[in-house]
């Protein structure tokens, strides 16, 4: 089983990082090779919003020859795709978005019909890991509703697992916190031994 892991933080060692390295630990720990790749380290040039080409085609986006395509191709070769954000603004991060929005181009829509012709993600398992600072697990609610309207609607993906975990600010401030650290590792080796 290939696991790929997005780090959607720019703080690298952070609290989305840590909880991250503790679930591809626990998937490999149930025998599956992980990869991960920082977000931010890529070069993902915004949407610019002529869909009507990267939809109606079987295409890659006309626009832009950055890092998507490699995205989209380790995507496409991974058996599940996690993801590990912090809260900003009681929203995902704005690089995760702008990586959504770019990753549009995998579906293809007849335009007459708004039938969908081609799904490339659908049916792909992801999870979904979230930090943030407030201990209130309601501003993870938000976050994680989008994440459910993009990954299982838009794109028809299979959401496996989540893990929120609260009360966490300054780098490492995770550390701390043990049990949701095992938490992460318990479900990335429960995921991968399905
Ligand atoms: C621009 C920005 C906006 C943030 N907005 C929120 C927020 O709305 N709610 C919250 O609980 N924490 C918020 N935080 C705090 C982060 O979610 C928190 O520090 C988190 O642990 C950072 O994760 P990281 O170490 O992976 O970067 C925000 C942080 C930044 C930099």
């Amino acid at each position: 089983m290939k696991v790929l892991g997005f780090m959607a933080s720019p703080r690298k060692g952070g609290n989305s990082d840590m909880l991250l390295d503790r679930f591809l630990e626990g998937a490999r720990s149930a025998g599956a090779a992980t990869e991960k790749i920082n977000i931010y380290d890529c070069d993902i040039q915004y949407c610019q919003g002529c869909h009507l080409k990267c939809w109606v085609n079987n295409d890659t986006c006309p626009r832009w020859r950055d890092d998507m395509d490699m995205l989209h191709d380790r995507m496409l070769a991974s058996d599940l795709i996690v993801f590990s954000s912090p809260v900003y603004m009681g929203a995902p991060p704005a690089k995760l978005m702008a990586f959504f929005e770019r990753s549009i181009d995998q579906k293809t829509v007849n335009l007459e019909t708004l039938k969908v012709e081609n799904n490339k993600l659908s049916g792909k398992k992801a999870a979904v890991l979230q930090v943030n600072f407030f201990n209130d697990p309601a501003y993870q609610k938000l976050p994680m509703l989008v994440y459910e309207r993009i990954l299982s609607e838009v794109f028809k993906m299979n959401i496996v697992g989540s893990l929120g975990v609260a009360d966490v600010r300054e780098p490492g401030d995770i550390a701390k916190k043990k049990e949701s650290l095992q938490e992460a590792y318990n479900l990335g080796a429960k995921l991968c031994a399905l």
